[in-house]
């Protein structure tokens, strides 16, 4: 009997980022255009996936101005992605649910903020997902987002995936 050479051989294939954009950022190229800058989130979103692509990376983005949908959203990441980047924008300071689903993630999460929280209004010094993070970078405007992506690709090994 011949044997399909291939089946049941573990391969190699790239590893999966999944960004989330919490509320408002939605806006962002219209939204108090001093602060967070001109780019669009669709023209952030098409930067990643283009160095995704460089970096051998699938990048997926979501957006959703709702706690729940984004608490769902990372649920379904366990098992499904190797990375995540994250700017939950006003959930960052409020939402304990959203730090709770990131704390039951067990992959590399790098916080992003186009703003320097620290040098604003009081209420954004504080982050409730600093501390179940990998890492947070503010301050950058977009920029942020890509070095958040080159740092992933060092902390991430290429996924494992049944052939
Ligand atoms: C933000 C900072 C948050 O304080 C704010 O609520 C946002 C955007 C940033 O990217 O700078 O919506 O996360």
């Amino acid at each position: 009997m011949c044997e399909e050479p291939f089946m049941n051989a573990a391969a190699i294939s790239s590893p999966r980022v999944l960004v989330i954009h919490g509320p408002n950022l939605n806006l962002l190229g219209a939204r108090e255009p001093h602060i967070y800058g001109r780019q669009t989130l669709e023209e952030i979103n098409s930067s990643l996936r283009a160095l995704g692509l460089r970096l051998g990376i699938e990048v997926d983005a979501f957006q959703s101005n709702h706690e729940g949908a984004i608490v769902d959203r990372i649920q379904q990441a366990a098992g499904a992605y190797s990375g995540m980047i994250i700017n939950a924008a006003a959930y960052t300071h409020t939402s304990i649910a959203i730090r709770d689903a990131l704390a039951a993630l067990s992959i590399p999460i790098i916080e992003v903020h186009l703003s320097n929280i620290h040098q604003r209004e009081v209420f954004r010094h504080n982050s409730l997902t600093a501390a179940v993070v990998t890492g947070q970078i503010v301050g950058l405007g977009p920029a942020g987002y890509l070095l958040a992506l080159r740092a992933l690709a060092d902390l991430v090994p290429p996924a494992l995936a049944i052939a």
